[in-house]
């Protein structure tokens, strides 16, 4: 059950910053631990404190930080270990100025985003030229996978259900409908083939990897059991132990953070909120965030 509750003030320590929290990201991931749907896959203790990611004004400075003072607005991310970003304060491990042309809606929502789009594109080494088919292309990591593909140059094929197909287009990819026949559609809008496929839904591995003609160029993030018996590399941010049985952990990109800004500076980036409730309202969040249906990212706002 999630609830909001009292607990101890948290603190910055050597090398982090602490923020009064404006708003919070909700973490999918998150929502599948609670609900009990990966129990057995990463090992969790209750109580947990959620929240992953948020934006806020800085109010404390640990030991060793340079390049932030109090009263900066930032954005940024938690530890993966303690997590606890829903919430009035957060300590931040990584983060980067919030850009004047966010909301603090926005920038809450962004940093899990920008680092996961970030991470599985490194690895995807996508680049000019290049044609992209990013899997749940309108959910909160889609979104700005697409955007982030597109900056790159890259030509980005999402798929999505046909209520959100305008909306991929204002992000800047070729919208198609998810499901049977996808490879077939696929190839009417890529008859070159596509270099890379970035899987934010999973249960599709099998079809993305005869789109693509290998294992090799498919990422998910999707917390899909069948990507290492096809050979599917199962991108992974927080710490090894959190993820003991779904991969080993990837180093987090946290230089996404930067082309964020620089991105977001030139008009080119959106972090698209589906929904922004009130801290308090968490609950109702993470029931909008089960139906799997969200356009773009939920937040958490105080
Ligand atoms: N491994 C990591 O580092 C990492 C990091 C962040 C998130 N994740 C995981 O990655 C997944 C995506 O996260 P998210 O926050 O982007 O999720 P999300 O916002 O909940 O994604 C919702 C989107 O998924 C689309 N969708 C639903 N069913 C689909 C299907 N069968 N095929 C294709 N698209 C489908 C929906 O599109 P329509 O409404 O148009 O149907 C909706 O726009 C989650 O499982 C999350 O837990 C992993």
């Amino acid at each position: 059950m999630v609830h909001v509750a009292e607990v101890e003030e948290p603190h910055a320590g050597p090398g982090t910053i602490r923020i009064a929290v404006r708003a919070s990201g909700l973490s999918t991931g998150e929502v599948s631990i609670r609900s009990g749907k990966m129990r057995g896959v990463v090992p969790v203790t209750f109580p947990y404190r959620t929240g992953f990611d948020a934006a806020g004004v800085v109010d404390e400075v640990g030991d060793g930080v340079t390049g932030a003072g109090i009263g900066d607005e930032v954005f940024g991310m938690t530890a993966a270990t303690t997590r606890g970003a829903n919430a009035d304060h957060a300590v931040l491990v990584a983060w980067a100025p919030k850009p004047a042309a966010w909301s603090w809606e926005e920038a809450g929502g962004a940093a899990g985003s920008v680092e996961t789009a970030t991470r599985v594109l490194d690895r995807l080494a996508v680049g000019a030229g290049h044609t992209v088919l990013v899997q749940g292309a309108a959910g909160g990591v889609g979104a700005v996978a697409v955007q982030l593909a597109a900056a790159r140059g890259a030509a980005v094929i999402g798929t999505a259900g046909e209520r959100n197909h305008d909306f991929l287009r204002s992000l800047g990819a070729e919208p198609t409908t998810y499901g049977e026949g996808l490879a077939e559609r696929v190839r009417a809008l890529a008859p070159g083939g596509v270099d890379a496929v970035f899987d934010c839904a999973g249960g599709a591995l099998p079809d993305l990897v005869a789109i693509a003609g290998s294992p090799a160029r498919v990422v998910t993030i999707a917390p899909d059991l069948t990507a290492a018996a096809l050979g599917v590399h199962l991108s992974h941010g927080a710490s090894a132990d959190d993820t003991a049985a779904v991969g080993a952990a990837d180093p987090l990109a946290v230089h996404g953070l930067g082309i964020a800004v620089e991105l977001a500076g030139q008009g080119r980036l959106r972090v698209p909120v589906a929904a922004a409730f009130p801290l308090t309202e968490a609950a109702a969040a993470h029931e909008l965030s089960e139906s799997r249906h969200a356009r773009g990212r939920i937040v958490l706002v105080n």
